[in-house]
C-alpha cells in the first residue's frame, strides 16, 4: 500500500483533537487521547500520537485533483438534513483547531468540496465512501488489515460496504450502538436472516451479541470466528474434569474412559461432527444439535 502523501499546498500544522468522552460504553475501546497531526513542508504526512493507547494512525485526507476545502458550513447550505444530525455523530467530535478546521468535518471523508459546490453537485466531483472504503482506511489502517484476513466480509470486493454496518452521519458510528433502538444484532440480521429465528430453543449466547463469537471485519478462522475450537464455547460453558479423568461440560459427560459421552470431544469442534450444529438456535433440539 502506498502511503498517502499530502499535496504541497496543504502544508500546515493542524492540531486534531479527538474529544470523544472518556466514559465510553464499549469496554474494549481504547482510552481517548490527543492526536497531533502535522504536515511537513516537503509534503510528507507525519503523524505523532501523544499516548500509546490509540490503535490507529491518522493519514492524509482524501484528494480530489483541482479541488480545495470549503468547510462544513458550505455543505450545510444544500445538505441541511445530514448536516443537522451530524452534530451527534462520533466523527463530528474530531476537531481541528483554528484555520485548519476547514478540512475536517464533512470533507475529512468526502474530500475537498470546491468543485462539487461550484458545479452544484456535478458528477464525479466528490468522494462517496459507499463506493470505496479507501477514505475510511486513511484513518483506520488497522481495519484495512482486518479485511485482508483470509476470512472477511467482502468489503474490498465491493459486495458490501462500511456504511452497511456504520453510520457516518449521526449517533454512534457502530450501528445498533448503545443509544440506538435497533440492537447491534439487527444490523447483522438485515443480511443474515437465518440467524434471526425465532427459535423454539434459542441459544442464549446470542444475547451477548454476534460479535461475542464473530469478528465483524475479518478473521484468520473460517466463518469469521474469533476462536477456532472448543474454547469458543468454553468461555461460557464450564468444563470440569473429575478425578477419574472424565470431562463434563454443562454437567454432561463429554470425554472419559467409559460411558455414553466418552468420544464426544475427539469427534471435532462442538459445532461440527453431528453435535451442536444449530449454534444459533434450534427448532427441535434443546441441546441445539440440529
Ligand atoms: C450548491 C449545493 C451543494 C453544496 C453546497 C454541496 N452539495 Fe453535495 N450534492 C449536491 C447535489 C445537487 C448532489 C446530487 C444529489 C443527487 O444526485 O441526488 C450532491 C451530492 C452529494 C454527494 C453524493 C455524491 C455521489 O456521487 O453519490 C455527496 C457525498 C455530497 N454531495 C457531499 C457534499 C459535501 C461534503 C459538501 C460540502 C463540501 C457538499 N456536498 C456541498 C449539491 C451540493
Ligand atoms: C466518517 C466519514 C463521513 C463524514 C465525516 C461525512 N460523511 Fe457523508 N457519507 C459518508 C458515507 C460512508 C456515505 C455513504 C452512506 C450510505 O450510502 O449509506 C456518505 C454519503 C453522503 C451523501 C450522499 C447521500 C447519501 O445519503 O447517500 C451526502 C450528501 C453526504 N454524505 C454529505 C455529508 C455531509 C454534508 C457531511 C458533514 C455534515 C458528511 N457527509 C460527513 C461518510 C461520511
Ligand atoms: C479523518 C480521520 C477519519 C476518517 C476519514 C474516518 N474516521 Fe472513523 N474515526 C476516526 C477517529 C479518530 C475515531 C475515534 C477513534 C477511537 O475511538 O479510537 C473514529 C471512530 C470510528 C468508529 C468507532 C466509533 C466507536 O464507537 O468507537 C467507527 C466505526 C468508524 N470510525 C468508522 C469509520 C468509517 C466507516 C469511515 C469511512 C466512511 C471513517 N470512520 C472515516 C477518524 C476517522
Ligand atoms: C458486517 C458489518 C461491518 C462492516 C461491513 C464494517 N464494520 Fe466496522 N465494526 C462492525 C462492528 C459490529 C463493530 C463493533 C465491534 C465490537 O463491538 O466488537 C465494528 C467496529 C469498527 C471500528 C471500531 C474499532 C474496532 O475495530 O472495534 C472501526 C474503526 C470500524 N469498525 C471501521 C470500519 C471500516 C473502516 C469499515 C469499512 C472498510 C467497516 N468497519 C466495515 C461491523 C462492521
Ligand atoms: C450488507 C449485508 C451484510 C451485513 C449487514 C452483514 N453481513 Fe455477514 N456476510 C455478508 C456477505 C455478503 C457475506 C459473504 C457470504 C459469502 O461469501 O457467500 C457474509 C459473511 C458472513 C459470515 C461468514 C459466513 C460463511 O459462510 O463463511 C459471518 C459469520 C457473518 N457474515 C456474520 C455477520 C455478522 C456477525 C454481522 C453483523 C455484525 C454481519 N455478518 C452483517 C453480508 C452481510
Ligand atoms: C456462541 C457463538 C456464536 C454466536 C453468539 C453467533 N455465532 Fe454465528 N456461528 C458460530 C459458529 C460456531 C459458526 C460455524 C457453524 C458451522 O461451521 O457449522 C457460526 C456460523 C455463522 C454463519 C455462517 C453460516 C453458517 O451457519 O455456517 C453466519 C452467517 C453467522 N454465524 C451469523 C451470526 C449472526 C448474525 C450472529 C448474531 C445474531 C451470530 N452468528 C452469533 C457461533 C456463533
Ligand atoms: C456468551 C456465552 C456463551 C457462549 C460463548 C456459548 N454459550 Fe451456549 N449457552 C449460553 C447460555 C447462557 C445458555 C443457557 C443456559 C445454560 O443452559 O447453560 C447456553 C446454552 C447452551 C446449550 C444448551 C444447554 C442445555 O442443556 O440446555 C448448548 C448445547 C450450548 N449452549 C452449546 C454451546 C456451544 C456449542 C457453544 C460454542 C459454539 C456455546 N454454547 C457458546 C451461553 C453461551
Amino acid at each position: 500500500m502506498a502511503i498517502p502523501v499530502a499535496q504541497s499546498n496543504l502544508s500546515m500544522k493542524p492540531q486534531l483533537q479527538n474529544s470523544l468522552p472518556p466514559s465510553s460504553p464499549a469496554p474494549s475501546r481504547p482510552r481517548r487521547c490527543w492526536l497531533l497531526w502535522w504536515w511537513s513542508g516537503l509534503g510528507l504526512a507525519a503523524v505523532l500520537i501523544s499516548c500509546g493507547t490509540v490503535s490507529q494512525t491518522v493519514m492524509a485526507p482524501p484528494q480530489i485533483p483541482g479541488a480545495t476545502y470549503v468547510g462544513s458550513d458550505v455543505c450545510a447550505t444544500c445538505h441541511d438534513k445530514i448536516s443537522e444530525s451530524f452534530a451527534t455523530a462520533d466523527h463530528a467530535r474530531l476537531q481541528a483547531l483554528g484555520t485548519n478546521a476547514i478540512d475536517m468535518g464533512c470533507e475529512s471523508c468526502h474530500g475537498p468540496g470546491s468543485l462539487h459546490v461550484d458545479t452544484v453537485g456535478g458528477r464525479n466531483t466528490i468522494i462517496n465512501p459507499r463506493k470505496s472504503p479507501e477514505t475510511c482506511f486513511k484513518c483506520h489502517l488497522a481495519q484495512r488489515g482486518q479485511f485482508n484476513l483470509p476470512y472477511h466480509h467482502p468489503v474490498l470486493e465491493e459486495r458490501i460496504n462500511c456504511a452497511d454496518c456504520h453510520d457516518p452521519h449521526k449517533g454512534r458510528a457502530v450501528k445498533g450502538g448503545s443509544t440506538s433502538l435497533e440492537g447491534q444484532n439487527d444490523v447483522c440480521f438485515k443480511c443474515h436472516t437465518q440467524q434471526r429465528g425465532p427459535f423454539v430453543f434459542e441459544h442464549e449466547a446470542l444475547r451477548e451479541g454476534c460479535t461475542y463469537c464473530h469478528n465483524p471485519h475479518g478473521s484468520i478462522n473460517p466463518k469469521l470466528l474469533k476462536v477456532r475450537n472448543a474454547n469458543l464455547c468454553l468461555q461460557c460453558h464450564f468444563q470440569r474434569q473429575t478425578a477419574s479423568g472424565q470431562v463434563l461440560i454443562g454437567g454432561v459427560l463429554h470425554s472419559g474412559v467409559t460411558g455414553p459421552g466418552t468420544g464426544f470431544l475427539s469427534r471435532g469442534t462442538c459445532w461440527s461432527a453431528g453435535c451442536h450444529e444449530a449454534v444459533h438456535g434450534s427448532q427441535v433440539s434443546p441441546s441445539i444439535r440440529f
